[in-house]
């Protein structure tokens, strides 16, 4: 396969079959969103969000581009935007890992960290892109508000999932600002409404990437707001479970952070909740290296 440029290798990414033993009706299928160019599902969201603000001229020749993150669209951001010559400026918070900051710093972009979640991040970007100064400097995109991250979900990872497993029983992904998940049930219930979406969600004190922990009160986005009203269920997974998950997937081939193992763990729940049979598919979010100073944790010695 050629690409004339790196925009193009975002999406369409592949289904991997992988055997889990305890489910007896259910075929699972992984989404490697790991296999996008920064290695994350928020490449897609962050070219939206970018040529959504293009277009509609809010990002000119000389804006930084400036956004909010918990990591993985700020890789994404300061990849993208190197590439096509904006400066880019992240605030990520406390979930940041360090071969994130390491990307972040790599591809030139401006990084600080403030708070413990990316709500305090955005309220910060808001702020500097409110003063005089910021007003011309700035593009903020924000993320948690801004309706073409959804978008990038509903017009590209729905689709390609449909078109690979027409008879789809399930889909389950977790929500970071909720947009991948908000955009791809969208188009699924719209196309098919019998299928069902779950999603993940972290447990108290547990902080994983991509993985909301809204029952220690992190902020509710408009796209999950909208999501709940089509989610058949939601799950929550602590740390432990996150982790085995991870290590699971792992010895399958799939090399990714604890967010895959978080989301297998409400597959699982779910698919022996509604008693689902026939094909599951499980969204994945990153690939393992972003998260290896985090998955080091589980070597054994
Ligand atoms: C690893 C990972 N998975 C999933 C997500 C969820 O993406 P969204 O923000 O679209 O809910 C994110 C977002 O930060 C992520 O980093």
């Amino acid at each position: 396969m050629i690409y004339n440029n790196a925009e193009s290798m975002v999406g369409d990414t592949p289904l991997l079959k992988i055997n889990c033993e305890e489910l007896k009706n259910a075929t699972v299928y992984v989404k490697m969103e790991s296999c996008n160019p920064t290695g994350s599902i928020k490449d897609r969201a962050c070219l939206s969000n970018i040529h959504d603000a293009i277009n509609s001229e809010k990002l000119r020749p000389g804006k930084t581009i400036l956004d909010a993150s918990s990591g993985n669209m700020a890789c994404a951001l300061a990849y993208f935007g190197s590439m096509m010559g904006y400066p880019v400026k992240v605030i990520c918070n406390t979930k940041l890992t360090a071969d994130k900051r390491d990307f972040i710093e790599y591809f030139g972009a401006e990084l600080e960290v403030f708070g413990d979640l990316t709500i305090q991040g955005n309220r910060m970007c808001n702020e500097l892109a409110q003063t005089e100064e910021g007003k011309e400097k700035y593009c903020f995109l924000d993320q948690l508000h801004n309706p073409a991250n959804p978008l990038a979900s509903y017009n590209t990872l729905g689709p390609e999932i449909l078109k690979e497993i027409p008879d789809v029983a399930a889909i389950v992904g977790s929500m970071g600002s909720g947009g991948s998940m908000c955009g791809l049930s969208r188009y699924i219930k719209e196309q098919n409404p019998n299928i069902k979406i779950f999603t993940s969600e972290a447990d108290t004190g547990t902080k994983i990437p991509g993985t909301g922990s809204f029952v220690d009160g992190e902020y509710v986005t408009p796209f999950i707001t909208e999501l709940r009203t089509r989610v058949d269920d939601s799950f929550l997974v602590n740390q432990s479970q996150a982790e085995n998950r991870t290590e699971q997937l792992a010895k399958q081939g799939v090399f990714a952070g604890f967010q895959a193992g978080g989301v297998l763990e409400a597959l699982i729940r779910g698919v022996q909740k509604h008693n689902i049979e026939g094909n599951v598919v499980m969204v994945i979010g990153d690939a393992g290296w972003k998260n290896m100073e985090k998955l080091k944790q589980l070597i054994k010695k």
